[in-house]
C-alpha cells in the first residue's frame, strides 16, 4: 500500500492522458495535487474530478514553457498546499507543425521547439523545484517522462529523441548531484501508450496491430505509466535514484521478426 498522505505533488502536464492517470493516483494515495496544464479547462476537469472523490487538488494554468510562469507556479503551490515533496514531468510531444517528419525537411525551428517542449522546460521545473526543496530540507523527489525514443531510435524521431535522450541523462545527473540533499530524481521511457494525443494520429487498425509486437500483447494504458511513477515517487522506491524505467510491456525486449506460429 502507497501512502503520500500529507504529501504534495505537482503534476506538470496533469491535464490529460498519462499526466492525468498520474494526477488521480497521486491524489487516491493521498497527496494534495497541483494539476498544471496549458489548458485551463483540462486541469480543471481532472481537479474538479479528484476533488469529487475526495481527494484535494489544485488546478493551475502554466505554460510550461515559460520560466516566470514556471517560479509562480512553485511559489503558488508552496502557498496553497504547503511545500512541494513530488514533482512529476509529464508535459511533452512535439507541436503538430513537424509532423514527424524525417531530419533533412525540419526547420532550425522546429529543432528549437522539440527541445523546449520536451528537455528545456524539464531543466526549468527541476531548477525550480530542487531549489525549494533544497530550502525546505526534508528532501523531495522528481520523476521526468521521458520516452523509449530517449533509448531506441526510430525514423521520424531524431528531434523527439534527441530531447527525451535528454531528459533521460539530466535525469541521471541531478540524480548524482542531489542525492545526498535526499532527493531522489528517476525517469520513465514509456512505449505505445493509447492517450487522446496518440489515438489522434493512430486509426483503431494500427492500434490492434500493435499487441503482435508486444510480449504483454497490448497497447499501454496511461494507468500503467501512473503506477510506475506513483511507484517512483514513494518510499518504496527510497533507494532508487537516476534510472530511467522502460515500461513498455516488454515491447523493447522482443525480437522484431514474426515468429513460427506456435505447434501446441
Ligand atoms: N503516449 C505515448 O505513447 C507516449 C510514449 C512515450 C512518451 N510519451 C510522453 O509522455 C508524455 C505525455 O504523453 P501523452 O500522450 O499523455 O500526452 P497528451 O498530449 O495526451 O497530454 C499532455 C498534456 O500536457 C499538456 N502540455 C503539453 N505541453 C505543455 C506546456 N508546455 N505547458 C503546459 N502544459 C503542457 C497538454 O496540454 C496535455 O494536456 C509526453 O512527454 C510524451 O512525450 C508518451
Amino acid at each position: 500500500m502507497i501512502d503520500l498522505a500529507h504529501k504534495v505533488a505537482i503534476v506538470a502536464g496533469g491535464g490529460r492522458g498519462i499526466g492525468e492517470a498520474t494526477a488521480h493516483k497521486l491524489a487516491a494515495a493521498g497527496a494534495s495535487v497541483a494539476v498544471v496544464d496549458v489548458k485551463p479547462h483540462r486541469a480543471e476537469r481532472v481537479a474538479n474530478a479528484i476533488e469529487k472523490t475526495g481527494g484535494r487538488a489544485l488546478p493551475m494554468k502554466v505554460e510550461l514553457r515559460n520560466d516566470d510562469e514556471v517560479r509562480e507556479l512553485m511559489a503558488r503551490t508552496c502557498r496553497e498546499l504547503g511545500g512541494i515533496d513530488i514533482l512529476i514531468n509529464v508535459a511533452g510531444g512535439l507541436h503538430s507543425y513537424a509532423k514527424w517528419d524525417r531530419m533533412a525537411t525540419w526547420s532550425d525551428e522546429q529543432w528549437d521547439d522539440a527541445m523546449e517542449r520536451n528537455l528545456r522546460y524539464v531543466f526549468s521545473t527541476c531548477r525550480a523545484c530542487v531549489n525549494v526543496m533544497l530550502d525546505q530540507g526534508r528532501g523531495g523527489t522528481i520523476v521526468n517522462i521521458a520516452s523509449l525514443s530517449a533509448q531506441r531510435a526510430a525514423s521520424m524521431h531524431s528531434g523527439y529523441g534527441a530531447a527525451k535522450a535528454g531528459v533521460a541523462n539530466l535525469t541521471m545527473s541531478l540524480a548524482a548531484e542531489y542525492g545526498a540533499d535526499g532527493i531522489r530524481i528517476n525517469a520513465i521511457s514509456p512505449g505505445s501508450i493509447l492517450t487522446p494525443a496518440t489515438a489522434a494520429v493512430n486509426p483503431p487498425e494500427r492500434i490492434a496491430e500493435y499487441r503482435n509486437l508486444v510480449p504483454l500483447a497490448r497497447i499501454g494504458q496511461p494507468d500503467d505509466i501512473a503506477g510506475a511513477a506513483v511507484f517512483l515517487a514513494s518510499d518504496l522506491a527510497a533507494y532508487v535514484t537516476g534510472q530511467v524505467l522502460i515500461v513498455d510491456g516488454g515491447a523493447s525486449i522482443a525480437f522484431p521478426l514474426p515468429l513460427p506460429a506456435s505447434s501446441t
